[in-house]
């Protein structure tokens, strides 16, 4: 496994890249209410690109339909834009991956419409706060799988469940590269962390049991047990002293 070393070109390439991708995620959180369709989510997505001259990273990736992932309730991943409409009480993930002058950022947040249940907000803050808990291990000399190990154990430690056949990946010129990063506790310690290492972190978190289903769609991963789920992603670079996020929404 190469991990690739970004060099300080290349990091503030990805700094814009991450920028970018944060914006477009406010722009399409600015217009998520009850009533719109997730195809709306999509259109907001492409016009910010267009204006700010960049791609939608994940537009024909595999043959992935869409610039966005947008997953409501028990969808984990890969929801395609329809003209379904978001309801009061949804949770959303949307994923968006953006690129710019050669280089990828990845990122996803699930969003709340209108009121939520109290359950379904502490699965998507413990979401949230897993990553954190993960990303405590994101410095030089650490190893990779400290990181999966934490997530892991936070996740569990709430009563949640991590998804195990989606991983986290580095990313940079290409939107998945060296190492793949469970979310999962692994059985070795993997890779020695380094500065200039940009890395795609991201748990989902099922609230019932971990198994998926994939839909007829071919793309939509589901919740076996019909359950919530959430997922948050940031590109992060791991820097001297610890880490940077690449892709601050907030
Ligand atoms: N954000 C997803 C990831 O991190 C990429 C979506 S895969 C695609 O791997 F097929 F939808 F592009
Ligand atoms: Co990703």
């Amino acid at each position: 496994m190469a991990i690739n070393i970004k060099n300080d070109e290349q990091i503030a390439l990805m700094r814009v890249a991450g920028e970018l991708t944060a914006q477009c995620h406010r722009a399409v959180a600015s217009v998520i209410r009850p009533g719109v369709t997730t195809m709306e989510l999509e259109k907001e997505a492409r016009a910010f690109m267009e204006v700010n001259d960049a791609d939608p990273s994940f537009l024909g990736y595999n043959g992935y339909p869409a610039a966005l992932c947008v997953s409501v309730n028990e969808e984990i991943i890969h929801g395609t834009p329809s003209l379904k409409k978001l309801k009061n009480g949804d949770i959303v993930s949307v994923d968006i991956g953006v690129k710019k002058n050669g280089f990828h950022g990845d990122c996803a947040r699930t969003y709340f419409v209108g009121d939520v249940s109290p359950k379904a907000r502490n699965l998507v803050e413990t979401t949230e706060a897993s990553f954190f808990e993960g990303v405590k291990f994101a410095e030089p000399g650490r190893r990779l799988y400290e990181i999966s190990g934490a997530i892991n154990d936070y996740v569990e430690s709430a009563g949640y469940s991590v998804v195990r056949e989606y991983v986290g990946h580095g990313v940079g010129r290409r939107l998945h590269e060296d190492p793949q990063i469970p979310n999962y506790r692994m059985p070795s310690k993997g890779p020695r962390l380094a500065a200039g290492m940009v890395l795609a972190i991201e748990p989902m978190v099922n609230a019932g049991r971990c198994e998926i289903k994939l839909l007829d769609d071919g793309w939509t991963v589901v919740t076996a047990d019909g359950s919530l789920s959430a997922h948050y992603e940031n590109t992060i670079l791991i820097t001297e002293t610890g880490y940077e996020i690449l892709t601050p929404v907030e």
